[in-house]
């Protein structure tokens, strides 16, 4: 039987729960579904595409249908390059619903044949994007529940900076041990 390709499109800086709710569901009516970042140079993210491609690579490793690429230039030239049939993109509020109109319509005109579905996350992340995480994150909030655990490790690591002291301290004191293991077996 044919099989279908979904690319699921986007910034993920960084990726939140309500990214990885419409990966599990786009990964269960596809039967390969690629999360691709966007290469954007014009952007100044908080996590550069190595960090979101290592994030995404450990959040969906339990998916045997899914994988993370990047890419650059026009979403429906990078579906066709991987032979998707479909451009998954999900939808919480009606708000979402004109910006992904236009930008399903353009896609639309660009390369017909690719269909573009929509999928609502649950609802108790109709609220949650990436830029609010962000932008709670870096005020000191807590975003306990909205992104998976890895990632507000990463965050915390980001955005503060006694957690970084703290980090360095340990790191420190690691490479003093060695040393003296080290100097103790010399
Ligand atoms: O997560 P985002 O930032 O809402 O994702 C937007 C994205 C990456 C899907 C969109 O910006 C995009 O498709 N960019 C690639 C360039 C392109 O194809 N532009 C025309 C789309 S109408």
């Amino acid at each position: 039987m044919h099989k279908t390709t979904a690319i699921y499109p986007g910034s993920f800086d960084p990726p939140t729960n309500g990214h990885l709710d419409l990966i599990e569901r786009g990964s269960k009516i596809f039967d390969e579904l690629i999360v691709a970042i966007l290469r954007n140079p014009d952007k100044d993210p908080l996590f550069n595409v190595s960090e979101r491609v290592a994030m995404l690579e450990a959040l969906t490793g339990q998916y045997s249908n899914v994988r993370v690429d990047t890419f650059d230039g026009l979403t429906v030239d990078y579906a066709d390059k991987v032979g998707a049939s479909s451009v998954l993109r999900g939808i919480r509020a009606l708000s979402d619903y004109e910006y992904e109109l236009q930008m399903a319509l353009m896609n639309r005109k660009l390369r017909p044949e690719l269909e573009t579905v929509f999928m609502m996350p649950a609802e108790k992340y109709s609220y949650l994007s990436s830029r609010l995480v962000r932008e709670v994150g870096k005020l000191g909030g807590s975003v306990k529940g909205l992104v998976p655990e890895l990632v507000e490790q990463h965050l915390r690591g980001k955005l503060d900076p006694a957690f970084k002291l703290e980090e360095f301290r340990a790191q420190d004191a690691r490479s003093e041990s060695r040393k003296s293991r080290a100097r103790k077996k010399a």
